[in-house]
């Protein structure tokens, strides 16, 4: 039967290992593209995700291959993102697969990203193919690599396939393999109908488009469905696959991986890892592993020109409709007027979107610091969940504070091993395990508050492993800790903008280091400004910026007029970054700046 000539697989990689030049070259070898549309890297869509050479949504391919043993097989390649921002989404591919390719570097071996990937792959019961890419490198060490896959993964990796994605050795192999190894979907077209969501997108003209992978029964055109965990029911009104262009279809049946449109206005009513049904005879129950996600980490977002608030608004209500993560209420802050404070999956999710509305909508915004979510438990007996450091009650009314933990999987070679626990010690981590991987490089594992990862995690391992850590971690839930809440003043005046919660254990420290801060960044005005950090009526850190009135004219001697121009655009370039806050004028890297330490 058709069923049994189908394979679903993923591409389970570190960023960076090659996943796009691997998919390339089995669309090139599958013959999916006239060699003309072939762009490169056909499966990173977005051109944000070009430039930061990582994958943000996922995305499917539906492939024809003709096997040594003369069968054609249909295949479909499900793309995964391949940051820890996303690991649900990552999760729910995996369970549209019967199996994963795991690319492995041949020159760096396993890295964080791969192994949480994996793991997730397993809960997923996926047949898992290794192949070790990048053979070609002259520091390949694949024998290495393939022991490194045995020992730290547990999986046999004896036929793992030698594979170079740039000049497409071992290609041939991969397609046999993933035709010999990876199981046929199971699952009867009769039975009633269970499709699972893995990814949705909205677009303009069609309304929600659902990438679906159908477990059991068969959906087609005209059918009244209804999406098992919100219960919204809609008319489908085209199905069909990516090749990778759409094309329609009569039905989409057991095993079939590609798209579904029913006239549905928001991604919120297509979530992903919900199950589709028919409204008529619907299954028994939804296919497991549903979550809704919670955004982690929120910021605030406000226009530079305040004229722009409208504009703003429309533009978050756009990416909100393809991005059911997303979320955002208005709120005013005293110092930087009208705004909305946004929530997000992680700090990458919160770059990308603060990046796209500059880009794509125009806008010029400035952020304040992201901050976690607090669990605040009053003496009254009231709590309150606070995303907001400027909403933390008095410090009189709080009886204890909860913060997020996560528990994070670092891995270094061997010679960083000190710095990174220099660094998880600074950063309150609680050390759980350390494990060897092959004989210069180590998994360290700790449980660390995430506020500490939000604040300047990343930049301080890489500096201080010379880039070569590799990182990920996983909420693991709420704990109590000695938190207060720092305000910082400009010219004796809060700016609710520039609190931030910390540790009481660093707060001395933390407030001495954003004072000194900010006396570099704001410049000088008219007269002297005080800037000061407080807990409660304590102040514990104060500076001064003197002062001055720049003429940024008087350095140029003479008639070099461009040089003169330039200065001045320069200038306006500055002061278009500026907020006026009470009578000082702060600009945007200021409200950033309580987030580094150096
Ligand atoms: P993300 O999309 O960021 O997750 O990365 P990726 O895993 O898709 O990696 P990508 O395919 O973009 O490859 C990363 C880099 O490695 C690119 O510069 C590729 O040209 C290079 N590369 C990929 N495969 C090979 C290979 O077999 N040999 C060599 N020498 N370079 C390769």
């Amino acid at each position: 039967a058709r069923q049994q000539r189908i394979r679903n697989f993923s591409i389970i990689a570190h960023i960076d290992h090659g996943k796009s030049t691997l998919a390339d070259r089995i669309l090139e070898t599958t013959r999916s593209l006239p060699e003309r549309e072939m762009k490169d890297q056909m499966l990173d869509a977005m051109d944000l995700e070009r430039e930061r050479g990582i994958t943000i949504k996922l995305n499917s391919v539906h492939l024809k291959y003709t096997h040594t043993d003369g069968e054609e097989y249909t295949f479909h390649l499900i793309d995964t993102p391949g940051h820890v921002d996303f690991s649900y989404e990552v999760s729910r591919s995996l369970a549209a697969c019967e199996g994963a390719l795991l690319i492995v570097d041949a020159s760096q071996g396993i890295e964080a990203q791969t192994l949480a990937n994996v793991y997730l792959a397993v809960d997923n019961d996926l047949e898992i193919i290794p192949v070790i890419n990048k053979v070609d490198l002259p520091s390949a060490e694949p024998e290495k690599i393939k022991q490194e896959i045995e020992d730290v993964i547990g999986i046999d990796a004896s036929e793992a396939v030698y594979a170079s994605a740039k000049s497409g050795l071992g290609t041939d192999e991969i397609l046999s393999q993933i035709v010999e190894k990876i199981p046929a979907p199971t699952g009867d077209p009769e039975d009633p109908l269970q499709a699972l969501i893995f990814d949705s997108l909205y677009d303009t003209y069609r309304g929600v488009i659902a990438y679906i992978r159908v477990k059991e029964g068969t959906i087609r055109p005209g059918e009244k469905i209804r999406m098992m965990q919100t219960g919204k029911e809609f008319e489908v009104s085209e199905v069909g696959v990516f090749t990778p262009k759409p094309v329609v279809s009569d039905e989409l049946t057991v095993g079939d991986v590609g798209f579904m449109i029913a006239s549905i206005k928001n991604v919120s009513d297509s979530r992903v890892g919900d199950t589709i049904t028919h409204a008529h005879k619907p299954a028994e129950n939804p296919l497991p592993g549903y979550k809704t996600m919670n955004p982690m980490v929120f910021c605030g977002m406000h226009p530079i020109d305040s004229s722009d608030y409208n504009a703003l608004r429309d533009a978050l209500e756009r990416l909100e409709l393809n991005d059911s993560s997303l979320q955002y209420e208005a709120e005013s802050s005293q110092a930087l007027g009208f705004g909305f404070r946004c929530g997000f999956l992680g700090l990458l999710h919160m770059e990308i979107l603060q990046e796209r509305i500059e880009r794509e909508y125009g806008i010029g915004l400035i952020t304040t610091a992201p901050s976690v979510v607090y669990n605040v438990y009053l003496t009254d007996g009231e709590v309150l969940e606070i995303d907001n450091p400027s909403n933390m009650p008095d410090q009189q009314k709080v009886d204890t504070v909860e913060e997020p933990f996560v528990k994070a999987t670092i891995m270094v070679p061997n010679d960083f091993v000190g710095a990174v626990m220099e660094i998880c010690q600074k950063k309150r981590g609680e050390f759980i395990d350390m494990q060897y991987m092959d004989e210069n490089r180590v998994n360290i594992v700790y449980n660390l508050p995430l506020t500490e990862i939000v604040y300047d995690f990343f930049d301080q391992l890489k500096s201080n492993t010379k880039g070569y850590a590799s990182f990920d971690y996983e909420f693991i839930g709420y704990r109590e800790s000695n938190l207060v809440k720092m305000d910082i003043l400009l010219n004796g005046e809060i700016v609710d903008a520039l609190s931030v919660i910390v540790h009481r254990d660093s707060a001395y420290e933390r407030g001495k280091s954003i004072v000194e801060k900010l006396k570099d960044l704001i410049p000088r005005q008219q007269f002297e400004v005080p800037v000061q950090a407080t807990i409660g009526n304590n102040v514990i850190a104060r500076s001064n910026i003197k002062a001055m009135r720049k003429n940024v004219l008087s350095k140029c001697y003479g008639g070099d007029v461009t040089r003169k121009r330039k200065l001045l655009e320069k200038q306006k370039e500055g002061k278009r970054r500026m907020k006026s806050v009470g009578k000082v004028d702060v600009p945007q890297e200021a409200f950033m700046s309580v987030l580094r330490m150096d």
